[in-house]
């Protein structure tokens, strides 16, 4: 008779999964009512059909509170279980304090240290790089993991190269230090990457410090995202590949052991690009961009969600999280679930 596999202290499981989107559906017909763009282009051209749109007063810090409690029922942890909380976010409530502070005190995490990531659409793979490594090296034991945006709060809705392609949203996972016991032994690897020359191709270059919102530039719309999108689209590719290759390198793991793929959600020709690539059948790539456009930093979360409470992976296997975005930055995690 085979023994249950041995705890092994040395893992970071992902114990549970949660996402949350907002209740407005804004279609590519109500787009089309309100820019020059038709459904056909925003389909053929990106894949997508319709985002979620935050209610007014609605805001980051409540779509990752609902996100992160969703994760920890699903754990089966309660709030003060969370001794880290890390933030993925570039459209915080406020500059500060950091959205991960404000989700703290929304689920009276009252044991957590918290504080965001602001590494674009990259940063849920930043912040579970960050989490594994504080769990095993930090001395903490149980991390909320979440990515959180409210795009449409920096959207320039005037602009129809980039007000049809963003959403708003969140997603979490719960990682725990662990393995065994039923779990695989969570993020086996990761890969992560910056090129700061290219910050200029996707940003938001007003509202900050260098650049602050008065009242002579208020008409500019400088507090809102701007993209070269043909640029990143480019630079995407081939980052991501690389990004997978690396951190599957690392775990010794080869593609055709991967159960599924959970890309960045940004353009189903991109996602596509990448599976082909990687050499991944259509079939083992998710995507769920059709209904929620890109949602920054939340889009691998809720996708991870998603495809996690669909049953596209079970335990044991192995999937592969990858993004790619503003910075620019790009990462890659190898977990086994
Ligand atoms: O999340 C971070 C990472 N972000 C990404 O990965 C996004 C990467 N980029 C992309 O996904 C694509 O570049 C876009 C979807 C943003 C644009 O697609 P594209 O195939 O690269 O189109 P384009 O920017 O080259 O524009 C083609 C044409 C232009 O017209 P002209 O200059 O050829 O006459 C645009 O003005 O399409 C026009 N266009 C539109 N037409 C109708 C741009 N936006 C629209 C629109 N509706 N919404």
């Amino acid at each position: 008779m085979s023994s249950p596999p041995a705890f092994d202290s040395t893992g970071v499981a992902v114990l549970g999964t949660g996402s949350y989107h907002p209740e407005y559906v804004l279609t590519n017909e109500e787009m089309a009512r309100r820019v020059d763009t038709s459904d056909e282009w925003i389909v053929s051209r990106t894949g997508i059909k319709e985002r979620r749109i935050a209610a007014p007063g609605e805001q980051n810090s409540d779509m990752a509170t609902h996100a992160a409690r969703a994760a920890l029922e699903q754990a089966g942890l309660k709030p003060t279980d969370v001794d880290l909380i890390i933030c993925g976010t570039v459209t915080g409530d406020m500059p500060f304090p950091a959205t991960a502070c404000l989700v703290q005190r929304n689920l009276g995490a009252e044991n957590a240290t918290a504080f965001d990531i602001g590494a674009a659409c990259t940063a849920f793979i930043f912040a579970l790089e960050m989490a594994k490594l504080l769990i095993n090296g930090g001395g903490y034991t149980t991390a909320l993991v979440i990515g959180s945006e409210k795009l449409s709060a920096v959207t320039d809705w005037t602009d129809r190269n980039t007000c049809v392609l963003f959403g708003d949203g969140a997603g979490a996972a719960v990682l725990r230090k662990g393995s065994g016991n039923g779990f695989g032994r969570g993020v086996l690897s990761s890969d992560t990457g910056t090129d700061g020359r290219y910050a200029h191709i996707l940003n938001q270059p007003g509202g900050g410090t260098a650049v602050p919102i008065t009242a002579e530039n208020v008409g500019q719309r400088l507090a809102t995202l701007k993209m070269a999108g043909r640029e990143v689209f480019k630079q995407a590719i081939g980052a991501m590949v690389n990004s997978c290759k690396k951190a599957l390198a690392k775990a010794n793991v080869t593609i055709d052991e991967i159960a599924l793929v959970i890309p960045h959600q940004a353009n189903i020709r991109i996602i596509e690009a990448v599976g082909e690539k990687l050499k991944v059948p259509r079939e083992k790539v998710f995507s769920n961009v059709h209904k929620f456009g890109n949602s920054g930093a939340a889009a691998v979360a809720m996708a991870l969600d998603e495809a996690h409470r669909e049953g596209r992976f079970k335990r044991g296997d192995k999937i592969l999280l990858v993004a790619f975005g503003a910075g620019l930055t790009w990462g890659c995690a190898v977990v086994e679930w």
